[in-house]
This record gives C-alpha cells, structure tokens and sequence, in this order.
C-alpha cells in the first residue's frame, strides 16, 4: 500500500505524540501517584453521623495557624455554620454530605469543591486576607438550596 510522503510523515508526528502523552500519563500515574480527586476516601453516607471524624464536626487547632475543620453539608446548610480563625491560617477542610451532592464554594478564593455522598473531599486552602467569607452551595440539591450558606470569619 501506498502512503503519501505528508500523510507518512503526520502518521508519525500523531503516534510520536500519542506515545509521549502516554509515557508522561504513566510517569503522573506510577511515578508521583497522581490520580482524580474522587473515591480516595469513601464513607457510608447514612452512617456519617456516628463515623469519626464526621460524629465530632468541628474545627481543631492543630498547630502554629493551622486547623483542621471537619465539616458536613447536609440539605440545607453545613456543620458548623461558622469558623473563626486568625488571618494567615491554614485550615485543611475535610468534608462530606449525608444526603446529595453539594457544591462548597468560598467567593474570592480558589476554593471550589464538589461534596459527594459516599465520598470524602479534601482540601487546604491559607486565608491570607482578614475578612469575611461565605460558603455557598453551588450544586442545585432542593428547595432549600439557595439558603444554603455557612461563614468563615478571619480576624
Ligand atoms: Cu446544597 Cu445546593
């Protein structure tokens, strides 16, 4: 069969590509144990209510400006409704839904995560800026969804 020299010479360039696209996903995959934010963690979301850390929600200092904050958004509002932390803290939120999917959005930061039922999310962010910030639900999840809402106070 013949090929055309240009169509020879993109059939390569194509599989060239393909192949190193590849390679650098094995390297991401085997090498740095990168994989989707999602089923890391799992949790039967009718138990959340009795299964640490999700039966003690809350926010713990767990050092020099950094806190842990263990949160549940549930329809409609989140566990706990406000935290308050001095400015330039760090808190690692760890958080799931009993009931639906949520959404946990922070306007004016990068914070912007979906909360799953049966899964646990993940995440840090440092609150350089004193202010006040609001958590909003941004995955529509009932009637009461627009009311739902919870603060994050940095002094
Ligand atoms: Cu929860 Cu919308």
């Amino acid at each position: 069969m013949h090929i055309h020299k240009y169509e020879r010479l993109w059939l390569t360039i194509g599989c060239a590509l393909l192949i190193s696209f590849l390679i650098i996903l094995a390297i991401q995959t085997l090498v740095f144990k990168s994989a989707p934010p999602s089923h890391l963690e799992m949790i039967n979301p009718q138990e959340v209510y009795t299964t640490a850390p999700f039966d003690k929600p809350g926010v713990v200092k767990v050092g020099e400006k950094e806190y842990e904050a263990t949160m549940i958004a549930f329809a409609f509002s989140f566990t706990p409704d406000e935290i308050v932390i001095p400015r330039g803290s760090k808190i690692n939120f760890t958080i799931t839904s009993p009931d639906v999917q949520h959404g946990f959005q922070v306007p004016n930061t990068t914070i912007n995560a979906m909360i799953v039922p049966g899964q646990i999310t993940k995440f840090s962010y440092v609150f350089d800026k004193p202010g006040e910030y609001i958590i909003i639900c941004n995955e529509y999840c009932g009637a009461g969804h627009q009311l739902m809402m919870s603060r994050i106070i940095v002094e």
